[in-house]
């Protein structure tokens, strides 16, 4: 396989969104309980929060969790999650059906986010609830002091307001499954008022609407559209979610799963900007990608959604904890590559979730925290994407998918830092079969030297279905041997193994 990149220094897309690098945690599951939060666990502090867990979100270059849900929100009583933890409630949580303790909560979770130096995003339910407890939750979280719920928030032990800026108004309110489930138009006025009354708490929220939760649902396009009818004006971001998996024998179409991301964001965008350039609007409502990652929906393991609720109520049972290959691995870089792509319009994005549940983070309770294959591509992406997101001339041979058509065998994206004076390229190489000879032309640029390069591939006796487990993570990064400058650091030659995902930065 070959490809060809050129780079111009001229050619980018603007500042890398930190916020993309986003992660999720949701009250689902072991996420939360025997996820971040295990009191009693050998490595827990003070507060109950797993230390290695806490680490492995640093190591990953986390910026933003969105918190607490997710479907679980929708039923949520946020008042049931602060005060004292003997007065609180448990509570039957009717998405997940499951047993919600509380003994984690509004407190909890922004003390564990600032240790894990992470931005808080918060969800309120517009489910269930409403108006009313949207705009008391801002002003008990935000506002300084000398109101009942400001004052009740400094009682609970937090003299200094949350000063939470980002806020997802519900989740998945298009999804029939979603607890008080919503037709476009009682959706979009709903959150076009709630919206308006958090903002007279707080003026310097800024929120995101949903959008569909994925683009199958019959309603999407419509649903968008209608949404933002109602609610544009109030409205910062529309969200986005979707999920991957390999299904069949067509492994094909998964590792192409990248080119369907790329077409689906465009189309939202496409959709937003009609509905503003109908309402002669010079407003600029970009997308929160806030939930994506592979998801095997399809399994039927004791852990899949298809069992939830068969095992009776009870506290944090396994759910979704899917374990993943390097195939998976090559696939989120290229998610994180589209991302990229996209990163003027899609500033803020969400793996879902962190840990346990379909996550790059896996934990045994009372043992030990391990990284799965697609804690790499993130956590390397997030580190070397710096300065500005580079447009990419990219050329490469293609394969023929039954999904998507011809997809690019090699899938780039790359940024341009230049205070230091460096470019990072992150390479996924989707062929399974062959490795990919890749030819990049700097222009306006020249390479001193190579850096770093590194390369997650099949490891030494695996297949692309290799795992790592908890006492042996063989699907790590590897040295990218073999990169060469030529042309006096005009031109960069790499061969990328087959079915890999590499990272080069250049100075
Ligand atoms: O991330 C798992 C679930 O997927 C979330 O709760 C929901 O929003 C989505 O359907």
């Amino acid at each position: 396989t070959r490809a060809r990149i050129v780079v111009d220094r001229d050619f980018t897309l603007g500042e890398v969104p930190r916020r993309i690098f986003g992660s999720f945690v949701e009250h689902m599951g072991r996420c939360v309980y025997t996820g971040v939060f295990e009191p009693g666990h050998p490595a827990a502090d003070e507060d109950g929060f797993r230390t290695d867990v806490l680490e492995l979100t640093r190591e990953m270059g986390v910026s933003v969790v969105r918190y607490p849900g997710g479907n679980f929100v929708s039923g949520y009583r946020w008042e049931d999650g602060v005060g004292p933890v003997a007065d609180r409630p448990r509570r039957l949580d009717g998405a997940w059906h499951t047993v919600e303790s509380n003994a984690f909560g509004l407190h909890e979770f922004v003390a564990w986010a600032k240790k894990a130096d992470v931005e808080v995003m918060e969800a309120i339910n517009l489910g269930t609830r409403g108006v009313e407890a949207a705009r008391e939750l801002v002003e008990y979280a935000n506002h300084p002091g000398g109101t009942a719920l400001s004052d009740r928030r400094i009682a609970n032990g937090a003299k200094d307001p949350f000063g939470i800026k980002l806020w997802c108004l519900g989740n998945e309110m298009d999804g029939p499954w979603q607890i008080g489930h919503k037709t476009a138009d009682e959706y979009g006025r709903l959150a076009q008022e709630a919206a308006k009354a958090m903002r007279y708490v707080d003026s310097s929220l800024e929120l995101v609407v949903c959008g569909s939760s994925g683009s199958l649902m019959p309603t999407f396009g419509a649903w968008e559209q209608t949404v933002l009818g109602h609610a544009y004006d109030e409205v910062d971001y529309v969200s986005m979610h979707a999920y991957y998996e390999e299904s069949g024998t067509d492994h094909a179409s998964f590792l192409a799963s990248a080119v369907d991301m790329d077409h689906f964001i465009e189309s939202v965008v496409a959709t937003i900007d009609a509905v503003g350039a109908a309402r002669k609007s010079r407003k600029k409502i970009n997308i929160s990608f806030d939930e994506w990652n592979v998801w095997y929906q399809g399994r039927d393991d004791a852990d899949s959604p298809s069992q939830v609720g068969k095992s009776g109520w009870v506290e944090h049972p396994r759910l979704i904890e899917d374990v993943y290959t390097v195939t998976d691995a090559v696939v989120v870089g290229t998610f994180l590559n589209s991302l990229l792509r996209h990163g003027d319009r899609v500033t803020i994005a969400n793996q879902a979730q962190l840990v346990n549940i379909i996550a790059p983070i896996l934990t045994e309770p009372g043992g030990a925290a391990w990284r799965q294959s697609i804690f790499w591509p993130f956590a390397r992406t997030s580190a070397l994407a710096q300065g500005e997101i580079l447009r990419l001339h990219v050329d490469s041979e293609v394969m023929d998918t039954p999904r998507y058509g011809d997809a690019a065998l090699v899938d780039v994206s790359g940024t341009y830092d230049a205070d230091a004076g460096t470019v990072a390229l992150f390479l996924a190489n989707r062929s399974v079969e062959e490795a990919a000879d890749v030819e990049v032309d700097l222009r306006g640029l020249i390479a001193g030297q190579v850096l770093s390069a590194e390369v997650l591939t099949v490891p030494e006796g695996g297949d692309r279905h290799s795992v790592n487990a908890a006492d042996d993570e063989r699907v790590r990064l590897q040295p990218l041997g073999g990169v060469s400058l030529e042309g006096e650091g005009s031109v960069v030659r790499l061969r990328l193994p087959a079915l890999s995902w590499s990272a080069v930065q250049l100075e």
